[in-house]
C-alpha cells in the first residue's frame, strides 16, 4: 500500500521542481528522523531549499523536551498561515515528539488550519500516505500511531558528507522525574545488531569518517533484545570494521556506565575518548528526586576509573537548573561537582515543566530570576574551567577531522578532536571531510587554535 502511494505521488511530483523545508529542532535523534523524512520526500520527487517561501512542502520536526522549543514551533506555525494563504497548494506538515502529546493535536486542530498532515514519532514511513490523503481530500490527515518498526524505506538524505549518525535504540525506560521523552518516545526498543553494523559498514565504504551511534540511552541498548548484544558487544564490533573512521555515541546514563564499558571505550582504538555523561545535578537529594539511581559519589568513580587510565579524557555534560525547590546548598553542591569533574564543556538548561511528568505535579518555590542566576553563575564557573582545560593542550600535538569553515577567522577551518576538543586552524576547504594533524599554538575558552603539521 504505501509503495503504492509513493508511485503515485511520484507521478504527481516527479520533474515539476518542487522544493521541500524540513527543519529539525532539538536532539540529534530528530535530526536523523529529519533525514529520514527527507530521505522519502527526495524518492516522490523534491529537492530540497532552506527557504520555507520557496517550498512547495514544509515539514517541521519538532522537539518536546522543554517549553520553550514548543511554543517556538507553535510561533513559526503562527507565522506560516500569512504562506499558506498566498499559496494555497502549499503542504504544511508538523512532525516529532511534540506530536505525540494529546494536548499539542488538539491545539493543532483546534488553532491551526493552515497545518495540513501530523506525522507521529514512530510513523515516518507514512508519509507517502498522508500527503495523499490530503491531495485527495483537501482534508488534515494524521497517523500518531506507535509501530514497532524503525526502518525508513528510502535512502536517508544525510546533512554531511563524511559525519554520520546511526539510530541503535529508540525510546527510554528511566522516567526521570523531569523527563517527557519517555511519554512521546516510548518504551526502549533496540535494532538488531546485524542491521547496525551493515549501514555501518556501508556507511565508512561510502567514506564517512564519524560515525555517531544514537540513542536516549544508548548504554542500555540491546537490554529489550533476545540473543543479540549489548552495547559494549555492539562497540566492540563495530570498532572491528575496517576503514580510518572514529566512533562516537550519545547519551549515555551514568548508572549504566558499567566498567565493561569503559574498558571498551578505553581499548577500542577507533571509539572517541570522550564521553557526554549527563549529571543532571551534583546533589545527591536531587537526583533522588529526579529518579536517575545513581549517587555523586557513584558518578566521581567513574570519572576517576576514566581520567586515571587516560589523563586527557574528555568529558561533557548536561545540567538542569533549578529543578523544583531546589535550594542554594543544592545547587552549591552542583557548582561544587562541576570544579572537581572539570568538564570539557556543560549543556545546562533551566528546568522547564513537562505536563504529564512526576516533577510537574511538585509546586515550585523558586523565582525565576533565582534559576537564571544560578544559571549564569554555573556558566560563569564553567568558563574559567574550559579557559584552564584548553591551555593544557597548547604545545600538544592533535589529529582533528576538519569538518567546515571558521565562522570567527577567514581562511581558517574547524574540527574536533578524538577527545572532542574544537580547534580552529588555517587551511584549504578541500581538507574539509579528512583528519588532519594540527600542532596547538594557542587557546581560548571554547576551542584550540593550531597549525597544520
Ligand atoms: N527541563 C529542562 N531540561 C530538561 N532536559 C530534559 N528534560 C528537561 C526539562 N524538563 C535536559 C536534560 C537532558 C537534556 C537532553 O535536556 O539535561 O539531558
Ligand atoms: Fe529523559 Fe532520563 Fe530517559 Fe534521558 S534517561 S531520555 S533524561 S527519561
Amino acid at each position: 500500500m504505501e509503495l503504492d502511494y509513493r508511485k503515485k505521488l511520484k507521478e504527481i511530483f516527479y520533474g515539476n521542481n518542487k522544493k521541500a523545508y524540513v527543519h529539525s529542532f532539538g536532539c540529534q535523534l530528530n535530526v536523523s528522523d529529519g533525514e529520514k523524512i527527507k530521505g522519502i520526500l527526495k524518492e516522490i520527487g523534491f529537492s530540497f531549499t532552506d527557504s520555507p517561501e520557496d517550498s512547495d512542502i514544509i515539514i517541521l520536526n519538532t522537539c518536546a523536551v522543554r517549553e520553550s522549543a514548543e511554543e517556538r514551533v507553535f510561533g513559526i506555525i503562527g507565522s506560516m498561515k500569512k504562506l499558506k494563504a498566498e499559496k494555497p497548494d502549499l503542504i504544511i506538515g508538523v512532525s516529532g515528539c511534540m506530536t505525540a502529546q494529546e494536548k499539542n493535536l488538539e491545539r493543532i486542530k483546534k488553532s491551526y488550519p493552515q497545518v495540513d498532515i501530523v506525522l507521529g514519532t514512530s510513523a515516518i514511513n507514512s508519509l507517502p500516505g498522508l500527503i495523499y490523503e490530503h491531495l485527495n481530500s483537501n482534508r488534515f490527515a494524521y497517523d500518531i500511531s506507535e509501530y514497532a518498526d524503525f526502518s525508513c524505506r528510502a535512502e536517508q538524505v544525510r546533512e554531511s558528507s563524511f559525519k554520520a549518525s546511526v539510530p541503535i535504540m529508540f525510546g527510554c525506560n528511566n522516567f526521570c522525574t523531569y523527563c517527557i521523552v519517555p511519554y512521546v518516545r516510548g518504551r526502549e526498543r533496540s535494532r538488531n545488531s546485524q542491521d547496525i553494523i551493515d549501514e555501518v559498514t556501508a556507511l565508512v565504504n561510502q567514506g564517512y569518517k564519524e560515525i555517531m551511534l544514537l540513542g536516549q540511552n544508548v548504554n542500555s541498548y540491546g537490554k529489550d533484545l533476545e540473543n543479540d548484544m549489548t552495547f559494549p558487544e555492539l562497540l566492540r564490533e563495530i570498532n572491528k570494521i575496517e576503514g580510518d573512521f572514529i566512533i562516537r555515541f550519545m547519551s549515555s546514563h551514568p548508572k549504566d556506565a558499567t566498567k565493561e564499558l569503559l574498558d571498551t571505550i578505553l581499548e577500542c582504538d577507533k571509539v572517541a575518548k570522550h564521553l557526554h555523561l549527563p549529571v543532571q545535578s551534583g546533589s545527591n537529594s536531587i537526583l533522588r528526586a529526579m529518579n536517575r539511581n545513581y549517587t555523586v559519589e557513584k558518578y566521581l568513580e567513574t570519572v576517576k576509573y576514566l581520567r586515571e587510565r587516560y589523563k586527557d579524557f574528555s568529558l561533557t555534560t548536561d545540567i538542569i537548573v533549578g529543578f523544583p525547590n531546589e535550594t542554594d546548598e543544592e545547587f552549591q553542591d552542583t557548582v561544587r561537582l562541576i570544579k572537581q569533574v572539570e568538564y570539557d564543556n556543560i549543556y545546562s538548561f533551566i528546568y522547564s515543566k513537562r505536563s504529564g511528568t512526576k516533577a510537574s505535579e511538585i509546586s515550585d518555590t523558586i523565582p525565576e530570576e533565582v534559576k537564571s542566576r544560578r544559571m549564569r553563575e554555573l556558566l560563569e564557573v564553567q568558563r574559567e574551567i574550559s579557559d584552564r582545560h584548553y591551555k593544557r593542550f597548547v604545545g600538544k600535538t592533535m589529529r582533528v577531522l576538519a569538518d567546515g569553515k571558521s565562522r570567527k577567522h577567514e581562511g581558517f577551518l574547524t574540527g574536533k578532536s578524538n577527545e572532542f576538543i574544537i580547534a580552529e586552524f588555517e587551511g584549504d576547504e578541500s581538507l574539509i571531510g579528512s583528519f588532519v594533524n594540527i600542532k596547538v599554538t594557542d587557546s581560548m575558552n571554547w576551542a584550540v587554535t593550531g597549525e597544520i603539521i
